[in-house]
């Protein structure tokens, strides 16, 4: 299974914070009441979010039995934008997000566990200091300070932890991916000056993902994929290369003995000036332009949400994820899945009178495909944030 697209696997080893991780003050969006591990009885109980994610991490370490893959699958993926509440890094854009977004994603957390685990992670009567000793064997994963950003470090080991259970099973040793060429000008940019990230971006990761990083493979840089990444799992991206199962048709290179953690961090921050980019909403996404040039219709998730409801049978959803997407990450009950391979062969199926809603996953990929419909004279439309603001930012309806 290629699960990988999205979980990338983080490597045990232990990598070099940069400064912001260590130095930054704690953002406003964090709502937690920090209780700094170290400030807090060892014996105190832990605030309700605490006390939820850690009782998941352990309950799956102990009890993996007690949980389906699907489970462990949906938690993964509610636990990701939980730790952008708690992410220490000031250049984060949280402008514009939720403020109740620590309540919806522990809601959902909760509803995915379901009462008799719920039940069993309450009797655990969870403790500042069952937390530390979480933190503490898990120190060596990452550069996070656990003792400066608790929180942030809980729910990022949490979510590793989640990865391991759903990384695929067998996945190419990083010693034997290629090797990668990097020209000896890019080896010499230092990565201190705030636009060497981008130099090294082009030079080295250009090639496959594109000049802007809409290209190929996930888009690396959409706002729906950045929001689901921390800093530090894409600095592990670069180091190591994301999991990837023998026989992939291309082999992500691992760059961490070919650039310096500096280099590589200075990378990961070019990649996160992306989400400032798109608060902007004067920039648009590569193929966007040309689709509404061609006249495709753009509709915000909650209008196509209202005609799904109304199930009127001139419309036709037509997801265009790949197979593990469209099965694993889930769909809306009812589209129509079409591999974007085979497009053109199974069009004919569709007839021109009906208005045809183009899905993907991160609302990109989709739109070249959806501006072919379009000038091919059928009347197309296109779900603007993809499946990604659909389910894990909205919750809407999904079927798997
Ligand atoms: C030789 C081509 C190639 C180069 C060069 C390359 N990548 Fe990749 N990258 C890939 C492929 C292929 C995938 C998809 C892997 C998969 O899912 O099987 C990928 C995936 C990724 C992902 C997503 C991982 C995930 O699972 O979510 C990130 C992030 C990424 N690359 C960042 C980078 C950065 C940053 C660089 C430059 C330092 C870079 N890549 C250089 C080929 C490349």
């Amino acid at each position: 299974m290629k699960q990988q697209y999205l979980f990338a696997a983080l490597a045990a080893a232990l990598v070099q914070a940069p400064a912001w991780a260590a130095e930054a003050p704690k953002p406003a969006a964090t709502l937690l009441a920090s209780a700094a591990v170290s400030g807090a009885s060892h014996n105190e109980s832990l605030s309700p979010t605490q006390n939820l994610v850690l009782g998941t991490a352990l309950l799956l370490d102990k009890e993996r039995e007690a949980f389906e893959m699907q489970q462990v699958f949906r938690l993964a993926l509610y636990l990701r934008p939980l730790r952008r509440v708690y992410d220490p890094n000031p250049d984060l854009v949280r402008n514009g997000e939720n403020p109740n977004i620590e309540q919806i994603y522990t809601d959902r957390i909760k509803k995915t566990l379901g009462p008799d685990l719920l039940r069993r992670i309450d009797q655990m009567k969870l403790t500042h200091g069952d937390m530390e000793k979480y933190l503490r064997e898990h120190g060596a994963l990452f550069g996070v300070d656990w003792k400066k950003a608790p929180e942030f470090a809980l729910v990022e080991y949490a979510v590793n932890d989640f990865h391991e259970q759903i990384a695929p099973p067998k996945t190419i040793d990083p010693k034997d991916k290629p090797d990668y060429f990097i020209a000896n000008s890019i080896k010499q940019i230092s990565g201190r000056q705030p636009g060497d990230g981008k130099k090294l971006f082009e030079g080295i990761c250009a090639s496959c993902h594109g000049m802007d990083g809409q290209g190929r493979f996930p888009p690396i840089v959409m706002k729906s994929y950045l929001s689901l990444h921390s800093d530090h799992e894409h600095f592990e991206i670069v180091k190591g290369g994301p999991p990837q199962k023998p026989g992939s048709p291309i082999v992500m290179p691992t760059f961490g003995d070919k650039l310096t953690d500096e280099q590589m961090w200075a990378i990961v921050k070019y990649l996160r000036t992306w989400e400032k980019n798109w608060a902007d909403p004067k920039n648009v996404r590569r193929g966007e332009a040309e689709a509404k040039a061609a006249k495709v219709k753009f509709y915000s998730t909650p209008e196509v949400r209202k005609i799904w409801e109304s199930k009127d049978p001139n419309v036709v959803l037509l997801d265009l994820q790949s197979d593990i997407a469209y099965r694993i990450m889930g769909h809306i009950p009812g589209s129509l899945h079409i591999r974007p391979e085979e497009l053109g062969q199974k069009l004919k199926k569709i007839s021109k009178d009906k208005e045809i809603i183009v899905i993907d996953m991160f609302g990109s990929q989709g739109l070249a495909p959806a501006a072919e419909l379009a000038k091919a004279g059928y009347k197309t439309a296109y779900l603007a944030d993809g499946m990604m603001d659909w389910h894990i930012v909205r919750d809407y309806p999904v079927e798997y």
